[in-house]
């Protein structure tokens, strides 16, 4: 199955999702190797995830997490509650979602990279968290019942999705009335122009796919959404074309958090 192209005349979705599904696949298999971003336990402690819930994490989701923001403060996730995770990875913040939802909660990750899915499950079995699934699946078409889920939570994917539209008409449509989004993402302040956009390496690089921040708040808001807090995130990038993009574009990390009409 492809990445659906709705929307998108600026990058070849198809060779988006092989690029996106080797990268990730490194991440899953190889986190020790160095990349153009940050990962692991450093990045998440610095971005804000407290020591005493990634110490109940398994140590190889943490080294292969290669999220953007931590933003279960906006999230207000409560003991029996279900959770779902778009583009889980490795699986830290199912795992961090799972404490917070407990044995009587549920937590779905999906993700569209097989080594990402085979090593989340392998954790999960191995670790005991009976309330997390992961399923191998794309977020433009989320293999879950409309309103099941009451808080849908995404790091660093959105941005990598050829098909924004459809992600958070997808999320829109499993959160429950009154149901939370609460994401972090890769936005810009500028457009960015088609030189980076038409590039899917630099997509993979979660620098081409950065949506200007108004356009991306509208996207939320046309499926459904209402925006209610975004926060910026201490988040750098490491490469030198993703730095002097940031410069050039205001390219940064945001935390955000909308909801579902009651
Ligand atoms: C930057 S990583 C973030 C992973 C995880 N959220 C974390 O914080 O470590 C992006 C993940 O999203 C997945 N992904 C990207 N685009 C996707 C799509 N369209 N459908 C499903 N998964 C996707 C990739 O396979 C990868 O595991």
């Amino acid at each position: 199955m492809m990445i659906a192209t709705k929307n998108t005349t600026q990058v070849d979705a198809k060779a988006l999702e092989q690029k996106v599904k080797m990268m990730y696949t490194d991440v899953a298999e190889r986190p020790k190797e160095p990349y153009h971003f940050e990962m692991g336990r450093q990045l998440a402690e610095r971005l804000g995830y407290p020591a005493s819930k990634l110490n109940k994490i398994p140590a190889e989701a943490i080294e292969s997490f290669a999220g953007v923001g931590h933003f279960f403060d906006l999230s207000h996730i409560k003991p029996g509650d279900h959770v779902v995770d778009l583009g889980s990875g490795s699986g830290l913040d199912a795992f961090y979602a799972a404490q917070l939802v407990g044995l009587s909660g549920k937590v779905i990750g999906i993700d569209m990279t097989p080594a990402q899915i085979e090593k989340a499950n392998r954790l999960k079995t191995k670790n005991g968290f009976a309330q997390v699934q992961f399923v191998e699946s794309y977020i433009e078409q989320i293999p879950l019942p409309d309103a099941s889920a009451h808080t849908v939570i995404s790091n660093g994917v959105v941005n990598l999705s050829s098909d924004k539209e459809a992600v958070f008409k997808e999320a829109a449509r499993v959160l429950k009335p009154g149901g939370r989004l609460v994401l972090a993402d890769i936005v810009s302040n500028q457009t960015l122009p088609e030189s980076i956009t038409c590039n899917a390496s630099l997509w993979a690089a979660c620098i081409g796919g950065a949506m200007q921040i108004d356009a991306y708040i509208k996207l939320i808001e046309s499926a459904g959404l209402t925006v209610i807090a975004t926060v910026t995130n201490p988040y750098q990038f490491i490469s030198n074309s993703a730095q002097s993009a940031t410069r050039d574009y205001g390219i940064k990390s945001i935390s955000l958090m909308a909801v579902k009409a009651s």
